[in-house]
């Protein structure tokens, strides 16, 4: 399919958008500095998986703690790695679902899976890996092109 191009000029701090690529769902949001903080707290890094995103393969831009090129963006292909479900975009504590303790991130609630804000998935749900990165890149200051 042909590349996908998104004007992050239109995305406000914590804002999101959703586009389709290559029929997935591709979400794309931005992390303020108070979320990026919230993704090196020892605490959150003791109860994920894989931080680092050493198991499965991912572009090299995503092996590190934000994975992604810009920290302050996130793009991450929103299916679930267990069974294919869409998880929840929580970027906050929710009346909804999971808790208040809630640092941030995705929730799957077809059985329960949890990731954070950079698509890392906890330890002891039944979603085996982080969300997958998409091939993406910027053209210019703000045109994310994602394929
Ligand atoms: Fe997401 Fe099973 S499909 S937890």
């Amino acid at each position: 399919g042909a590349p996908i191009d998104v004007d992050l000029g239109g995305l406000e701090p914590g804002g999101k958008v959703v586009v389709r690529w290559r029929g997935l769902p591709v979400v794309i949001f931005s992390r303020p500095d108070a979320a990026l903080e919230k993704l090196k707290d020892p605490a959150l890094l003791s109860e994920l998986a894989d931080p680092d995103s050493e198991v499965l393969q991912q572009p090299r831009y995503a092996r590190n703690w934000h994975r992604s090129i810009d920290p302050a963006y996130a793009v991450l292909v929103g299916v679930c790695t267990h069974l294919g479900g869409i998880p929840l975009y929580y970027p906050t504590p929710s009346d909804a679902e999971p808790t208040a303790d809630w640092p941030g991130g995705f929730f799957c609630p077809c059985h329960g899976s949890k990731f954070d804000l950079a698509g890392r998935v906890y330890k002891g749900v039944p979603a085996p890996y982080n969300l997958p990165t998409p091939p993406y890149r910027m053209i210019s200051d703000r045109i994310l092109r994602i394929g």
